[in-house]
């Protein structure tokens, strides 16, 4: 086993980066959090900037690891907000374009002349995804595309490409590693799940030159050892904080370190993520199940020579309609005030927030819908207006868990949750009135970094097993259902009708 007490997390999400430094019991040492921007160049774009996202992981990244020597930390797992897309420059590593965030819809209309060429099928059977720009694949196909010269220059070999978890890498290893996890690499659109390798006619069909893409790696393991100058980028590599040296030994999409973070090892084991949007994850096992009702089959992870599957609903917007509430609309002036003001109110009085801010994700996979309040009537407040925000939150979950049920058969007797939202306890029993299924809150909530923590961990020997990781899994609060089939049919049937005018 290594030497070293502890594990640093670093968990770079859609809004802002964490970095977790755990114990061996799965405890939250230290940490550090900090919000970076998002811009919205026009309607249904998102970007960032790839910059400011490192420089914003790496602050937060020393500043939870100030108190801890280097020698004290065995490992670092990362993980990050899936699909989003960087370029950079291979030889100065400045980013050649804004990063195209996963919730950007500018490739709808690509996707829909794709599908109209015979594309969607073939999409689906080899990267278990559907043609939707919510992907990378066509985020940078409509960069070499737009970008002058860069196709050009990409096909040099002069151009790396990568989602966040690649950039920090290269970054962390100070460009000594360009790679990826297969967990990312399979919400690319450009990697098959079944061969475990980039698809070349997936590749050929975009135009996308393999030279830049990133080595596909297991999800523990060594991935190379961080490499870094000290703040103003000079100095020797071993003068810094946390010093140079330390393995990076865990990598996985957000989503999938969740599931692994909340022990859902097994087939048949099932997670929610409240982040900026909702990412329900069934555990399937050794085999991809395919989805014909809009589930995306993805990859877990992969360790020890297995590869992991899971099936995936993802809603685009659910946390971020809070940040709506408190920074679009002014009704809040912190997200933890939407509780109180959500209880002010019986109900919403029939008022239902439809937040398709950037289209609507499973089971419905429409790229062009759009946000909609309906149900307004003269007695409707800002009260009910933030309680239906809330509560479309919990209306997409039930989509979703509704859409696996009918796919797989599988009726779930129970949902782990996790992320900042579920901190919410009325809308985690609003939730489990709606799904009728007992909703299950674990002690630590930022179980994506925790996941991530475990990978890293299980790779350099720091715990020994997932028996060991499962017995760390803490019970906070079982949200049980309270209210019965006729109201749960009367509050989603009016669900229904709202996302019904958008379809
Ligand atoms: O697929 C997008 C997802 O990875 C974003 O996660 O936690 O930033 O909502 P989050």
């Amino acid at each position: 086993m290594e030497k070293g007490e502890y594990i640093l997390a670093l968990d770079e999400g859609t809004t802002s980066c964490r970095a977790i430094l755990f114990d061996r019991q799965g405890r939250a040492a230290a940490s550090a959090q900090r919000e970076f921007a998002s811009v919205f160049p026009q309607a249904g774009w998102v970007e960032q900037d790839a910059d400011e996202i490192w420089r914003t992981q790496l602050a937060v990244m020393r500043e939870a690891a100030s108190s801890v020597s280097a020698a004290q930390i065995s490992a670092i797992g990362i993980t990050n907000q899936r699909e989003t897309l960087v370029v950079w420059d291979a030889e100065t590593g400045e980013p050649l374009h804004q990063a195209i965030v996963w919730q950007c819809r500018r490739t709808s209309a690509m996707c829909e002349s794709l599908k109209a060429e015979g594309w969607e099928a073939e999409v689906r059977a080899r990267t278990g995804l559907v043609l939707d720009p919510y992907f990378t694949g066509t985020k940078l196909k409509w960069l070499l595309d737009e970008v002058p010269g860069l196709r050009e220059k990409a096909e040099a070999g002069r151009v790396l490409v990568g989602t966040i978890d690649t950039w920090l890498i290269w970054k962390l290893t100070e460009g000594a590693v360009h790679a990826t996890d297969v967990s990312n690499a399979s919400r690319t659109m450009l990697f098959n799940i079944h061969t475990l390798a980039w698809d070349e006619e997936i590749l050929a069909r975009l135009g996308i030159p393999a030279v830049m893409l990133p080595e596909v790696k297991p999800s523990s393991g060594i991935f190379g050892y961080t490499r870094l100058l000290d703040g103003d980028g000079e100095g020797t590599a071993t003068e810094m904080t946390p010093p140079a040296g330390i393995p990076i030994a865990g990598v996985a999409g957000d989503q999938q370190a969740a599931l692994f973070g909340q022990g859902c090892f097994e087939s048949g084991m099932a997670k929610n993520t409240y982040g900026t949007g909702c990412f329900l994850l069934t555990n399937t096992g050794e085999s991809p199940i395919a989805s014909e009702k809009g589930l995306l089959t993805t990859i877990a992870w992969q360790m020890d020579g297995k590869t992991t599957y899971a099936l995936e609903g993802s809603v685009f917007t659910a946390g971020s309609v809070i940040q709506w509430l408190r920074d679009g609309l002014g009704l809040i002036a912190h997200a933890s005030e939407s509780e109180a003001l959500a209880a002010s109110v019986a109900d919403t009085l029939g008022v239902y927030v439809v937040p398709a801010f950037t289209g609507l994700g499973t089971p419905y996979w429409n790229a062009d819908a759009r946000g909609m309040i309906t149900g307004l009537t003269r007695g409707a407040t800002s009260a009910h207006l933030v309680r239906a925000a809330l509560e479309s939150i919990a209306y997409q979950t039930a989509d979703v868990l509704g859409t696996m049920a009918a796919e797989s058969g599988l009726r779930l007797k129970e949902l782990r949750v996790d992320g900042g939202a579920v901190a919410n306890s009325l809308l985690m029993q609003f939730q489990a009135d709606l799904l009728g299924v007992s909703v299950i809150r674990p002690v630590m909530l930022e179980t994506t970094a925790l996941g991530a923590a475990f990978l890293a961990g299980l790779g350099v020997g720091f715990w020994s097993g997932t028996d060991e990781l499962r017995a760390l899994w803490e019970l906070d609060r079982t949200f049980v259902p309270e209210r019965d089939e006729a109201w749960r049919a009367g509050v989603y049937g009016g669900w229904q009708k709202a996302v019904g005018y958008q379809l």
